[in-house]
């Protein structure tokens, strides 16, 4: 038995005019998790959304709120998205070398779950100390394309980092996010990958359900052979 596999179709592939119902029909196709892009355009050539969308949808949802925050001062954001709900709190380690222990304690402080994410371009020993730490993060999200925007091309080559993570913690939640779809998700969960982010191969599809449960299949049997 591997780490629970929670689907977590990415809400920037939805119609944000009309998120809310967007979200309760993730949640009817049967994911497990909905992610949330939080960007700011000091980290990444976008922008998106903040706490008071957050705070908005929470009103209509009892959902996973699994954030990724793709701004500069992660610190910032945990009162404000504590606040308003959201359940996961992501930040990037390339932006919290100096007080990514602050960070984590104050997400468990404001009653939410801690991860860090890397870039493509990052080592993921560079992860591994807070991991290890004694108040630790809870999942490691591994970026398998530059963040920033939906549709970009899946690169195989992160599943080194995923590999290398899992043989060292069996059970901890390793989340991929980026180009992941039915072509591309056997991949990452022979790789070890339990927890899946998906965008436009889900809200592109003319099925979501069929590809969210493709994606839980994919997971779930290499979890067998493992
Ligand atoms: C990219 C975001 C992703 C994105 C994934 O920076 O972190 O969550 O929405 O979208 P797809 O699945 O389309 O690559
Ligand atoms: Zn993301």
């Amino acid at each position: 038995m591997g780490a629970a596999v929670k689907i977590a179709p990415s809400m920037l592939s939805s119609d944000f005019a009309n998120l809310a119902s967007e979200t309760e029909r993730m949640i009817q196709f049967g994911a497990d998790w909905l992610h949330m892009d939080i960007m700011h355009r000091h980290f990444v050539p976008n922008l998106t959304i903040g706490a008071p969308v957050i705070e908005s949808l929470r009103k209509n949802t009892k959902a996973y709120l699994d954030c990724h925050l793709m701004v500069t001062n992660p610190i910032d954001y945990v009162e404000p998205l504590s606040k308003a709900g959201a359940s996961g709190f992501t930040f990037h380690v390339e932006v919290s070398k100096e007080n990514w222990k602050e960070i984590i304690q104050r997400i468990k402080l404001g009653g939410m779950r801690p991860g860090v994410a890397l870039k493509p371009q990052t080592a993921i020993e560079e992860v591994f100390p807070m991991v290890e730490s004694e108040n630790p993060v809870e999942l490691v999200l591994v970026m398998t394309v530059e963040p920033g925007f939906g549709g970009q091309k899946f690169m195989p080559e992160m599943m080194d980092k995923v590999r290398k993570l899992r043989r060292k913690f069996p059970s901890l939640d390793i989340e991929v996010d980026g180009g992941l779809g039915p072509s591309t998700i056997d991949m990452a969960a022979a790789a070890g990958a339990n927890c899946i982010v998906a965008g436009s191969s889900v809200f592109g599809s003319a099925d979501p359900a069929q590809v969210i449960s493709e994606l839980r299949k994919s997971v779930q049997e290499a979890q067998e052979i493992n």
